[in-house]
C-alpha cells in the first residue's frame, strides 16, 4: 500500500502548524527516496542567519555505518528514557507506553537524521536559531509527504561516539536527532497553552484584551 492511500495527507498549511505532534510509532513502510529527497529539500529552505545556510543534514538509513550508528543511538535514547521517566516520575500511561515503545524499537526506525550545525564562528548562545527552523520545516514536509517525525535531543548521550564513528568534525554542533517514519498513530490537536497565557500587549505581563479562541 502506498503512503498516500493509508494517510491522506492534503493538509494546509494552518492545518498542519495546528495538528503536527511528535510521532513515535511508525508502521515498517519505508521512506521513499524521492520522498526523502523532498523533506530534506523543503527543511533546507529554511531562514538562516544572514542566509549562511550552517545546517548539515547526516542521513542515517540503511548499510554498516547506518546501522551501527542506529544501534548506538538506540542504546541512548533507552538510557535516556528511562532516566526521565524515573526522574519525572512518569505513571504508566498511554504517552509511557509509546515513548517505550519508541526507544525500543530505535533501531528500526526508517530514518534518523542528526541535523547539525557547521560553525563558521565561535559558538553562541543564538546559533541554533539558524538551525532548529530548518528541524520544524523538516517535520512540515514530512508531514505533508504522508510522514511524521520527533525531534529529539537523546543523542547527546553518545556525542562522542557519534562523532567518531561517523566522522563529525570538531566545529560541528549535532543540534538534534529526528526520527521519520509512516506514522502508526495519527496526528491531531497539540495539547498547549491558551493564547492568552502566552501573549502579552505593549508591556510584559498585560494580557491582550482582543484574543477570542
Ligand atoms: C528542543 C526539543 C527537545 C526535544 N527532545 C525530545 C527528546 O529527547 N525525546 C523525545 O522523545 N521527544 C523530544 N522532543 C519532542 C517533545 O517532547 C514534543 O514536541 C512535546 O512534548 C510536544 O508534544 P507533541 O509534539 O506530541 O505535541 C523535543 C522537542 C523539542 C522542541
Amino acid at each position: 500500500m502506498s503512503v498516500s492511500a493509508a494517510f491522506p495527507h492534503d493538509v494546509g498549511l494552518l492545518e498542519a502548524l495546528a495538528t503536527t505532534r511528535a510521532i513515535r510509532r511508525y508502521t515498517d513502510e519505508p521512506v521513499l527516496t524521492r520522498d526523502l529527497e523532498q523533506i530534506l529539500w523543503h527543511a533546507g529552505r529554511a531562514p538562516s542567519g544572514s542566509n549562511r545556510q550552517p545546517f548539515r543534514f547526516l542521513v542515517l538509513r540503511n548499510g554498516p555505518n547506518a546501522e551501527a550508528a542506529k544501534a548506538l543511538l538506540g542504546e541512548a535514547f533507552r538510557a535516556g528514557w528511562a532516566t526521565k521517566r524515573s526522574g519525572d516520575g512518569y505513571r504508566p500511561s498511554r504517552f509511557a507506553d509509546s515513548m517505550q515503545h519508541y526507544v525500543d524499537h530505535f533501531e528500526a526506525t526508517p530514518v534518523v537524521v542528526l541535523v547539525c550545525l557547521d560553525r563558521y564562528r565561535e559558538a553562541s548562545p543564538y546559533e541554533g536559531a539558524s538551525v532548529y527552523p530548518a528541524c520544524q520545516n523538516l517535520l512540515l514536509a514530512a508531514r505533508a509527504l504522508g510522514y511524521g517525525g520527533a525531534l529529539t535531543m537523546w543523542h547527546l548521550g553518545v556525542e562522542d561516539e557519534l562523532r567518531e564513528m561517523l566522522e563529525i568534525p570538531a566545529n560541528v554542533a549535532l543540534s538534534a536527532c529526528i526520527t521519520v517514519g509512516v506514522p502508526a498513530g495519527r496526528h491531531g490537536p497539540l495539547k498547549r497553552k491558551p493564547l492568552e497565557e502566552v501573549v502579552f500587549d505593549g508591556r510584559w505581563g498585560d494580557r491582550p484584551t482582543w484574543i477570542t479562541a
